[in-house]
């Protein structure tokens, strides 16, 4: 149990429902929503005071905008992460100057590739003075649909989906070999449409994680994305397309919690 659920648990703002409907993204301090496919900032600071204590280190596969990084700060946990895309690494690092009370650093790296994370991630860890991180959270790319750099090695890159599972189990190896033993970590994932169907990509993830790790899952979380840039002030189009043709508008995302048990 992390630090606020720990006392006052009557009185604690933490969501032990399986269905999160986020009214309003938060907008406060450095959460400034300029990264397309960021997260509800929301979704970090549940995870991450439901899971950690002040002190303790969040590792995050994905970094993008920073909102994880941002959450930390405020709640005072040190923080690892990881991404390949330079300017969001660039406009992050410039919002977190002049220097926090925080430990923290935003590594650019392939997360996919071994040799790279590994030495990334030791090298951060020697400087922190710790040898394994207290939860992960990862929110990586689904498939195509937003591409977020040119580089060959972003995720956003790959259409194939068998390319991409394996992709992104190497990169959960990677991370996970940093988790400390019976600790958690958080995949926030979303399905997609391709060819005219349904692509369950977050439930291509979820089985991939049980089935190449020794974890437990402990949540399968469904969010509502009611703040979605694309869709706000469109809802009528959405509507007539989807009525048009034969499918449903993606409403929520998924954030399956799962605890690392080796
Ligand atoms: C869905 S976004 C994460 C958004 C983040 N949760 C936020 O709140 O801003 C996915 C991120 O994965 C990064 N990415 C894609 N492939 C990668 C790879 N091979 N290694 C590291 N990062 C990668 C992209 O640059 C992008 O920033």
């Amino acid at each position: 149990m992390g630090n606020d659920s720990n006392s006052n648990w009557r009185e604690v703002d933490l969501n032990v429902d399986s269905l999160w409907i986020i009214g309003e993204r938060d907008k406060s301090g450095k959460h400034a929503n300029v990264y397309h496919g960021n997260f509800i900032p929301q979704v970090p600071d549940q995870l991450i005071r439901r899971y950690t204590k002040e002190g303790d280190t969040v590792l995050e596969l994905f970094s993008g905008g920073g909102t994880t990084l941002f959450e930390c700060e405020k709640l005072k946990r040190n923080y690892i992460g990881f991404d390949i895309n330079k300017q969001i690494i660039d406009y992050v690092r410039g919002k977190m100057q002049p220097s926090s009370q925080i430990k923290y650093e935003i590594c650019d790296c392939d997360v996919a590739d071994f040799t790279e994370f590994n030495q990334a991630a030791i090298n951060v860890c020697n400087e922190q003075g710790i040898e394994k991180v207290d939860f992960l959270i990862a929110h990586p790319p689904y498939l195509d649909v937003v591409k977020f750099t040119q580089d060959k090695r972003d995720l956003s890159q790959i259409s194939d989906i068998d390319t991409f599972m394996s992709k992104f189990v190497d990169a959960m190896r990677n991370g996970l070999s940093f988790l400390a033993k019976d600790k958690y970590f958080a995949l926030v994932a979303g399905d997609i449409y391709k060819r005219s169907e349904v692509v369950p990509l977050a439930f291509y993830m979820m089985d991939a994680v049980k089935k190449n790790f020794n974890v437990k899952m402990k949540g399968v979380i469904i969010k509502n994305i009611e703040g979605n840039k694309g869709k706000l002030g469109s809802q009528d189009i959405w509507k007539y397309r989807a009525l048009k043709s034969d499918y449903f508008l993606f409403k929520h995302e998924y954030i399956f919690v799962f605890k690392k048990m080796d």
